[in-house]
């Protein structure tokens, strides 16, 4: 019997897609005693997760429930594959992310504030601010109240499982999008990340969706946003190493771009952090990948891999081959 150590606060019912063959073992996080297991889903959480591990013997395969798995490798070590739930949190990190250009764009947190404030009348300030954000002066009538994403030019970091379903959602805008991953293809066309600074300036919507790897770290630095247009939006829906906190806090607090983060750095983002009293900033506590559907999406991913497991054939969705 393969023993597969999974969190105890999972209900029982999300589990019944996996292979007959397996012993399911509950791990609680105060677990105080060791466990023979082959098979570990940490808690998504990984500060809980981190407290289970030293109480584990055994593990041979990790199967995680989140996509972004970068907390892991130097938990377990090199002796451990570890697979991520690819595919698991498409819908809501791309809805998210939709969402996020969406509201900045429409000026909703703008809306928030008028809406707090009682005053009907402040709706005329949306014109000052899309022509500070902008530099666009020209005397528009009526007055700008929001702008549209229809025909924007739209840069995507990222095209992997995620990047693609975030296309598939801007599909309707008609946008000019502009894809980047590690290296370039063709149909579609995809941009190879050597590019990445020679298309920064084309685009008024920069997507960031890229895992949070070496290479990654600060992929969005100074330089990048020196780069961008004037009034730009950066969204982050990736990690928050991809971006330097610090370059950030300055181009927002320069008036020269407009921001919507799922992912800071440090995270969570510590009371009076520079990044909560920046200006056009719309923050969203790593919610991203988070719906009611977020266990049992994780554990189809989980039990279709557990079953390729058993019959030895190649995993899916393997971060690290096990040395
Ligand atoms: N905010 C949230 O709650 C949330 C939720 C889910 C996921 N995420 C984050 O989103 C990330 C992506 O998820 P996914 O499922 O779409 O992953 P994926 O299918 O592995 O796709 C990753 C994409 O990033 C590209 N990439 C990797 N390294 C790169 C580099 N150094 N430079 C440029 N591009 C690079 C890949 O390029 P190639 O195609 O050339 O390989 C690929 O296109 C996750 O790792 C996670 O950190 C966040």
């Amino acid at each position: 019997m393969l023993r597969v150590g999974y969190p105890a606060v999972l209900p029982a019912e999300l589990l019944s897609g996996f292979p007959k063959e397996v012993e399911l073992i509950p791990l609680t996080n105060e677990m105080d005693q060791t466990m023979d297991i082959d098979v570990w889903i940490p808690d998504p959480y990984p500060t809980r997760a981190r407290k289970v591990w030293p109480n584990l013997r055994g593990v041979r395969l990790v199967l995680a429930m989140l996509a972004g798995t970068e907390w892991i490798p130097e938990v377990v070590g090199p002796h451990v594959t570890i697979c991520n739930a690819k595919g698991a949190h498409n819908v809501s990190t791309a809805e998210w992310t939709l969402a996020s250009i969406l509201a900045t764009l429409k000026y909703f947190p703008f809306y928030g504030q008028m809406q707090q404030a009682g005053l009907w009348k402040l709706r005329y300030k949306a014109s000052e601010h899309y022509a500070a954000m902008t530099g666009d002066t020209r005397p528009i009538y009526p007055p700008v109240m929001l702008e549209e994403l229809t025909g924007k030019t739209v840069l995507l970091a990222g095209y992997g499982s995620i990047g693609k379903d975030i296309e598939k959602m801007l599909e309707p805008f008609h946008l000019n999008l502009l894809r980047v991953a590690r290296s370039a293809r063709s149909d579609p066309k995809v941009h190879a990340i050597a590019e990445l600074d020679s298309l920064i300036p084309q685009a008024e919507v920069i997507i960031l969706i890229v895992p949070s790897t070496a290479e990654t770290r600060s992929l969005i630095g100074p330089r990048q946003f020196g780069l961008m247009q004037q009034g730009a939006l950066l969204v982050n829906a990736a990690r928050g190493p991809v971006v330097d906190t610090d370059a950030l806090v300055a181009a927002l607090q320069a008036g020269k771009i407009r921001a919507a983060v799922d992912v800071t750095e440090p995270e969570p983002l510590p009371e009076g952090h520079p990044l909560w009293s920046c200006p056009n900033l719309l923050i969203t506590p790593h919610i991203g990948g988070s719906s009611p559907h977020f266990s049992r999406n994780a554990m189809r991913v989980a039990a279709a891999e557990l079953h390729r497991y058993i019959a030895a054939e190649p995993l899916q969705n393997v971060v690290q081959a096990a040395v």
